[in-house]
C-alpha cells in the first residue's frame, strides 16, 4: 500500500468479516399531506468486507435512501444496521462518499479540494500536501494541481473527487452515481481509473449506487437489485479480474446477467 496514504487501520481488516449489516431495517418518512410512506421494506442485507456491491434499482426505489443510512444520514424507523462493528454514526471516520455532482469547493485548487477533507482531520500540513499531490497523480492529474473548479472538464472533477475520497483512506467508500453526469467515454475512463485504485491496495468496501445495469454488472462482486423498497434479487457476478471495461460486455456472463435484471425490473 502506497505508503503516503493515512491509515484507519485498514490493514487490519478481515476479509471474512460482515463490514456492513442491515437487520429487518425499514425506513418510513412522514408524507407532507400527513400519513407516511415506507421507502425501505425491512431490509437483510449482509455485505462482506473488501466486497464491491452495486445497488441497482429504477428511480425512487429507495437506493440512496439505503446509501444515506449506512451514511448515518437518515435512521432506520425500525430494525438495525451496523457498520464497521458499530453503529452508522460511530463509523462515520472510517467511511468516504462520492456523489453524481462532484461537490468541488469552488474557491479551492484541485489540490486544495484534496486537502480539504485532511485538514478536517487535523492532518499536518505538509502531510496533507503530499497525500494530496501524491492522489491527485494516482488519477492522472499530476500537473493540474492548481486549477480551479471551473478550469476542470466534469470527468477531471470527478477524478479530483476520486483522490479527494480516496486521500481519507476510508474502509468502506460509499458511491450514489458517481460517473453518471459524465459522457460514455470519459465514463469509461474515470471507472477505469477507479477500478485500478480499487484492485491496487487493501480492497474497500464498495457500496455503489446506480441504475445503469451495464455499469453495475461491470464493476462489481455482487449485484444487488432493488424495487420499490424490497431486494428484488442479489447475485454474485462471478467475471473474473482484472476486467477489461472495454470488451466486458462481450462476456457471456455479462449478458446473461443484464437479461435476468432486466425481466426483474
Ligand atoms: N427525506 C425524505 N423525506 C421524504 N421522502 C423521502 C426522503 N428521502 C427520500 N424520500 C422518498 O423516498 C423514495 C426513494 O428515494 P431515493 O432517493 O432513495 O430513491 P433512489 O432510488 O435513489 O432514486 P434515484 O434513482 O432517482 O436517485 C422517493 O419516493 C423519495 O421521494
Ligand atoms: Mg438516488
Amino acid at each position: 500500500m502506497n505508503s503516503t496514504t493515512v491509515s484507519t487501520g485498514t490493514e487490519n481488516i478481515n476479509r471474512s468479516a460482515t463490514m456492513i449489516r442491515l437487520h429487518q431495517a425499514r425506513v418510513t418518512f412522514d408524507k407532507p399531506e400527513g400519513g407516511t410512506h415506507t421507502v425501505l421494506h425491512d431490509i437483510d442485507l449482509d455485505i462482506a468486507a473488501g466486497q464491491f456491491v452495486a445497488l441497482v434499482g429504477r428511480s425512487g426505489c429507495g437506493k440512496t435512501t439505503l446509501l444515506n443510512m449506512i451514511a448515518a444520514l437518515v435512521e432506520p424507523s425500525s430494525g438495525s444496521i451496523q457498520v464497521h462493528g458499530t453503529s452508522p454514526r460511530e463509523a462515520r471516520p472510517h467511511l468516504g462518499f462520492m456523489l453524481a455532482r462532484d461537490a468541488l469547493l469552488p474557491w479551492r485548487s484541485a489540490q486544495g479540494n484534496v486537502e480539504y477533507g485532511l485538514e478536517l482531520r487535523g492532518i499536518d500540513r505538509a502531510t496533507r500536501r503530499k497525500v494530496a499531490h501524491d492522489w491527485l497523480g494516482r488519477v492522472h492529474l499530476g500537473g493540474s494541481e492548481r486549477l480551479w473548479p471551473w478550469q476542470l472538464s466534469q470527468g477531471m472533477r470527478q477524478r479530483v473527487a476520486l483522490a479527494r475520497t480516496w486521500a481519507l483512506d476510508p474502509d468502506v467508500l460509499l458511491m450514489d452515481e458517481p460517473f453518471a453526469a459524465l459522457d460514455a467515454r470519459t465514463r469509461i475512463s474515470v471507472q477505469q481509473q477507479f477500478l485500478e485504485l480499487w484492485q491496487s491496495g487493501p480492497q474497500r468496501t464498495v457500496v455503489f449506487v446506480t441504475h445503469d445495469l451495464g455499469e453495475a454488472i461491470t464493476l462489481a462482486d455482487r449485484v444487488v437489485l432493488l424495487g420499490e423498497g424490497k431486494i428484488l434479487d442479489d447475485v454474485e457476478v462471478g467475471i473474473e479480474r482484472p476486467r477489461d471495461l472495454e470488451s466486458v460486455a462481450a462476456h457471456p456472463r455479462y449478458q446473461e446477467l443484464y437479461e435476468r435484471f432486466r425481466a426483474s425490473l
